[in-house]
């Protein structure tokens, strides 16, 4: 038997949905995008390649994998075309035989990308045209694929052999027992419904747009995993309760400028801004899109917590473990305080949640690097004290984590929860 299972991002985007996707796709028959654009921004890295992604799934390195953009998305042909180009001048196949675009996914115009540039400075957007062009979408005057191959351009002439109807494929994969495996792109706290919003992508990334953003049934889903970094980073604007340090003092750092022992110690006497810097420099916190450095924050699991329950997610994916190392005492967001009232609660009125004050609960830190690491038992007690808390906070198990960017930096501990 077959497995459908969505990856989703539990956070604000970038956990490393990308890593993982490629990491599982071993095992797929069919990888699949569902929802937003080239604002996603996938990283995989094998043997020392480097890999970004933002319209093709992440799967697509590997050979006889179908891969699948669903109606759900909003694509720019032009960065599509670009990207397949940049795998073919690498000696990757792309061609009808493995890419499947949905006729139904909407088009991202030049118009669409000089709005988003006007009015998209206040969220901090990606720039990418994707609000835009999902309120053309709703508002029944948008472009789709299957208008847009009926151009007479060369792009359209590129775009058309790729066309299909992609819920067939979905469906019958599914019913001819082969693994999909469905990648999601932004986060729960980005999503258009459940997220922070404003501040917010203009799609659903949760595992529910994983259904409308293929064409596949809920009961077709057999399992949903959520990717989680050890701590949580945000880019653009928008309330963040554990965030260390402001966002002001995040834009102003320069990416250039090499993490110091200086930092190390500043952030190791407790000093907020210096324990993110540690975190950015030693994760590589910039942006895979538009290079903007990420705001870093202690792990929230009070946001974990609801993003079990918005995507019933049925394990944990936990990456960037090894960016934790150096720092004496980590904190977990364990509660919030709003009003004077602590609260276990995510609270849905965005007026509250920004008004959200962490409550940390402090457990020791481990120096030793990870990225060697292949078994649990192999982590420091701190870092297995650590993952159990978090475990024990969002009430479902770890299934994958993650201890570097390589493909094979990986420890999995519950392969049965896949294929
Ligand atoms: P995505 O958007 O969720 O796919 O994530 P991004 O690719 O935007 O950002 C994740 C970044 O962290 C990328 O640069 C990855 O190469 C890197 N990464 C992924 N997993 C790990 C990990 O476990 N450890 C470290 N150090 N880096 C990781
Ligand atoms: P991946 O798939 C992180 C953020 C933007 C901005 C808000 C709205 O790589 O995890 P948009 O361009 O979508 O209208 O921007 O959403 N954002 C992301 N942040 N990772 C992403 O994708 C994101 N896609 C959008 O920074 O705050
Ligand atoms: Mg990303």
């Amino acid at each position: 038997m077959g497995k459908a299972v969505v990856i989703v991002g539990g956070q604000w985007g970038d956990e490393g949905k990308g890593k993982i996707v490629d990491f599982l796709t071993e095992k797929a028959d069919v990888v699949a995008r569902y929802s937003g654009g080239a604002n996603a921004g996938h990283t995989v890295i094998v043997e020392g390649k480097r890999f970004t992604f933002h319209l093709l799934p992440s799967g697509i390195i590997h050979p006889g994998k179908l891969n699948i953009l669903g109606n759900g998305m909003v694509i720019n042909p032009e960065t599509l075309l670009e990207e397949i180009d940049v795998l073919k001048q690498k000696g990757f196949s792309v061609g009808e035989h493995n890419l499947a675009i949905s006729g139904n996914a909407h088009v991202v115009t030049k118009e669409h990308i000089a709005l988003d540039k006007k009015e998209g400075g206040a969220i901090g957007t990606t720039f990418r045209g994707i609000g835009p062009c999902y309120t053309d979408k709703i508002a029944r005057r948008g472009i789709r694929v299957n208008e847009f191959i009926k151009q007479k351009n060369d792009f359209a002439a590129l775009v058309r052999p790729f066309v299909k109807d992609t819920y067939r494929l979905a469906n019958q994969a599914i019913s001819q027992g082969q693994n999909v495996l469905i990648e999601g792109a932004q986060g729960t706290l980005l999503d258009i419904d459940h997220g922070t919003y404003p501040y917010v992508t203009s799609s659903n990334p949760t595992a529910g747009g994983a259904c409308t953003g293929l064409g596949i049934g809920p009961t077709k889903i057999n399992a949903v995993a959520g990717v989680f970094k050890a701590y949580v980073t945000r880019v653009g604007y928008g309330p963040f309760p554990s965030e260390l340090g402001s966002a002001k003092e995040t834009e102003d750092e320069s990416k250039e400028e090499p993490l110091s022992q200086e930092d190390i110690l500043r952030a190791n006497r407790g000093k907020e801004y210096f324990i993110g810097k540690v975190l950015r420099k030693q994760g590589k916190e910039y942006g895979t899109t538009t290079g903007r450095a990420r705001r870093c924050g202690w792990f929230d699991a009070i946001a974990g917590k609801y993003a079990v329950n918005i995507n019933g997610l049925s394990s944990l994916i936990i990456t960037k473990l090894d960016v934790l190392s150096r720092l004496k005492a980590l904190k977990i967001c364990a509660a919030y305080e709003i009003d004077g009232k602590k609260t276990t609660a995510f609270p849905s009125d965005m007026e509250q949640f920004a008004k959200a004050k962490p409550v940390y609960e402090e457990m020791p830190g481990w120096d030793k690097e990870l990225s060697g690491v292949k078994t649990f038992e192999e982590l420091p007690s701190a870092a297995q004290a650590y993952l159990k808390r978090i475990e024990g906070l969002l009430g479902v198990p770890i299934a994958i984590i993650s201890v570097g960017p390589e493909r094979g930096e990986t420890v999995f501990l519950r392969p049965k929860e896949f294929f």
